[in-house]
């Protein structure tokens, strides 16, 4: 993170049980050691809180925890006294993109699924509203961010991942996610985590393209996370054409955005240029502020919005359910835009914070992108980092397979939203961007000026007062 933060970020929307805050978390991750995994551990079941979040139970120091599972973050942390467990005396902050949570580092005995660690590090956060009692996160980035590991740099201070990977050497590094999509009609699950293996319904992973993780220079390493190139004119959007996105990132020479695969986020983020070309020229589009999510487009919810990721020549297509997010899911009753039309939320939304002078990423593609890719993630050699002979030395990489047929889709869209009766050849779109985006570029436009001319003003002040300084300073020489 390009932000004063340390490494992790990742923000992610989550709504925790029924409250109605919206959280933005970002996030970070090492381990090794002593335990075999299980011979054949199976899958890990995810539980799907309204497509917002996804979590894990685990089992702490024999009390259980519901865990959101953050491949943006990397490290364990939990809310509530784990009675069976060691004080290291070290206690840690972990910043995410928005937000931080913080408290004692302490180790226990950690069940996920069928996989076992002793002597966990976490760090153990008093239960507020925010947290709740039983509640967590689970990072599964890379350790290279974990703000435990650099508190307690050794093989117990290490991520759960890492832990499981270094103490069976035989196991494969890396881990692949599956999120269902709550109101899919035709193919409904919650979703699944495996360690080491693949599910086996979706094996043809394995064949599609192995795409460089784009790796951190070394003072960088803490900003560490799943993130890659997508290809050239990899975003087409929903006339049928490339998205113009350029780079923001100056080791990107070839002008190839750089996307991070991020489950933290609910909503993926994304600059407000592609976000405008994505939903602004839909009609009764409206930019607007949603309290607890910020600026966000809205559309109304029979509009179909299609679009299509490219990555390593492989087209990943987003349904369109996953584009545009039913605000009653969020408890925003009768939502409209200012025309009074009832309106839906564009999932994919523009920054809602600053990711700093020299952002890392030009796109954190969260659930909703996340749902329509079984994604696999290699650790490759992030491993080595705590024990270089005993684990793989290739390159990271992730692997995507694409899980939405656009065919099936549209009709999910057409039974969910449109009552079962396809309207969408009539919805059309403007030749421009609606009004109201323009009218916003001109409010930055003028804010730009605005700042402009307030940085001209105060550096005149400052040179002046510097002059009248030196000029003092001269006269009382001369005194
Ligand atoms: C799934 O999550 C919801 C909301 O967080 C919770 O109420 C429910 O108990 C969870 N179900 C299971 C089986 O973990
Ligand atoms: C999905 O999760 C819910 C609760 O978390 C559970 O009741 C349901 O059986 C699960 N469905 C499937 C198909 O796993
Ligand atoms: C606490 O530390 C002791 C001594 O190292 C160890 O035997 C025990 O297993 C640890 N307990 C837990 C819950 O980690
Ligand atoms: C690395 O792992 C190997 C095999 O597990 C072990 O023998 C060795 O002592 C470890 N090295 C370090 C530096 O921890
Ligand atoms: C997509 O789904 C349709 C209808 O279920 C099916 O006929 C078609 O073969 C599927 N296409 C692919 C590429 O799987
Ligand atoms: C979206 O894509 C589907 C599948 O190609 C297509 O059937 C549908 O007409 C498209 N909708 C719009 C509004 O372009």
């Amino acid at each position: 993170m390009p932000c004063p933060l340390p490494a992790g970020f990742l923000a992610c929307l989550l709504l925790l049980a029924n409250s109605l805050n919206a959280y933005q978390l970002n996030l970070r991750g090492i381990t090794r050691h002593s335990h075999r995994l299980l011979p054949r551990a199976g899958p890990i079941a995810l539980n799907n809180s309204a497509d917002i979040s996804y979590h894990a139970d685990i089992v702490l120091g024999g009390q259980s925890f519901q865990v959101l599972i953050d491949t943006g973050s990397s490290d364990l942390w939990v809310a509530g006294n784990v009675q069976q467990s060691n004080d290291t005396t070290l206690d840690s902050t972990i910043y995410y993109a928005i937000g931080k949570v913080e408290g004692d580092i302490r180790t226990a005995h950690l069940e996920l699924g069928d996989y076992l660690v002793e002597n966990q590090a976490f760090i153990q956060v008093p239960p507020s509203s925010t947290n709740p009692d039983g509640t967590g996160i689970l990072g599964l980035g890379p350790s290279s961010g974990s703000f435990i590991l650099s508190a307690l740099p050794s093989t117990t201070g290490a991520p759960v991942l890492d832990r499981l990977f270094l103490q069976d050497p035989s196991t494969p590094n890396y881990f692949t996610i599956l999120l269902g999509r709550n109101l899919d009609p035709s193919s409904f699950f919650n979703g699944t985590i495996t360690i080491g293996s693949v599910l086996p319904e979706y094996n043809q992973i394995t064949a599609t393209p192995k795409i460089p993780i784009i790796l951190m220079s070394e003072v960088d390493s803490h900003n560490q996370h799943f993130q890659a190139r997508l290809d050239e004119n990899g975003i087409i959007g929903p006339d049928g054409k490339p998205i113009p996105l350029g780079s923001a990132i100056s080791e990107g020479e070839d002008g190839r955005a750089t996307a991070v695969l991020d489950c933290g986020f609910s909503l993926p983020q994304i600059p407000r240029t592609v976000a405008d070309s994505i939903y602004g020229r839909f009609k009764d589009a409206e930019f607007m502020t949603v309290k607890g999510i910020g600026g966000v487009w809205a559309v109304p919810c029979q509009i179909e919005v299609n679009v299509t990721f490219i990555f390593g020549g492989q087209k990943y297509p987003m349904h369109p359910l996953d584009m545009t997010l039913d605000p009653e899911v969020l408890n925003l009753k009768d939502m409209t835009n200012s025309n009074g039309v009832p309106v839906c939320i564009g999932s994919f939304q523009p920054f809602t914070y600053d990711r700093g002078g020299e952002p890392t990423y030009d796109l954190i593609l969260g659930m909703a992108f996340m749902r329509n890719v079984y994604t696999l993630f290699d650790y490759g050699d992030f491993i080595s980092a705590t024990n270089a002979s005993s684990s793989s030395t290739n390159d990271p990489y992730l692997q995507m397979y694409s899980i939405t047929n656009i065919s099936e889709a549209h009709q999910d869209f057409v039974k969910v939203r449109l009552g079962g009766i396809d309207t969408t050849d009539q919805q059309g779109l403007l030749d421009n961007p609606v009004k109201n985006s323009r009218s916003n570029t001109t409010y930055y436009v003028i804010a730009a000026v605005a700042v402009i001319a307030a940085i001209v003003v105060i550096s005149f002040l400052i040179i002046c007062t510097r002059k009248r300084r030196q000029r003092m300073k001269k006269e009382g020489a001369r005194e």
